[in-house]
């Protein structure tokens, strides 16, 4: 645990700890920027729910109850480990209280794909989703390494229709 979380920092430190995670399709909330080159600073989000990015009510995909959909996320700088992957965990969030809906919609395992490289994830938006309260929804992707005691977040807000 020492040691890893030395790791961590001394990663960190060399420079090249400021970007990993970019959320693509639907788009991340906030800004967007330099996604093209590994160590972008919007792709490198850790703090707390949703990276600590506030949600953004006029950047949101519409989505129906039911159906399918492709997620495309970045992994913007590889931190894969060979001998344990991590994974990528796309879940949905009720957007009036992230910790009281949630569920996992996809786990995608990480691979030695250099940095850069898209993953995608097919999902299907449950059926029975109440929609009564609000029809606004989270959606997450975090990515655990296994390789630094960081976890990289992105949400994009959606609009789940019955
Ligand atoms: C969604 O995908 C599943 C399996 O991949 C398929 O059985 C189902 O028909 C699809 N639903 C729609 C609405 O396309
Ligand atoms: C990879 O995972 C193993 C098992 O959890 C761990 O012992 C090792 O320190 C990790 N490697 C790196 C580079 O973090």
């Amino acid at each position: 645990m020492k040691t890893s979380l030395f790791l961590g920092l001394s990663i960190c430190l060399v420079g090249i700890c400021s970007a990993h995670l970019c959320l693509l399709n639907p788009r991340q909330r906030g800004s967007l920027t330099g996604y093209n080159k590994a160590a972008a600073d919007d792709c490198y989000l850790t703090t707390g729910e949703c990276g600590g990015r506030m949600s953004d009510s006029n950047n949101m995909a519409f989505f129906k109850r039911g159906m399918n959909y492709t997620v495309v996320l970045q992994k913007n700088l590889d931190h894969h480990n060979s001998t344990d992957p991590g994974s990528f965990v796309v879940s949905l969030h009720h957007n009036t209280d992230i910790s009281f809906y949630t569920r996992t919609l996809a786990t995608i395992p990480d691979t030695d794909a250099p940095s850069l490289s898209l993953y995608t994830a097919d999902i299907f938006i449950p059926s029975d989703l109440q929609l009564s309260e609000s029809p606004v929804f989270v959606l997450e992707v975090v990515y655990n390494t296994n390789t630094i005691p960081i976890v990289f977040r992105q949400c994009a807000d959606i609009l789940v229709l019955a």
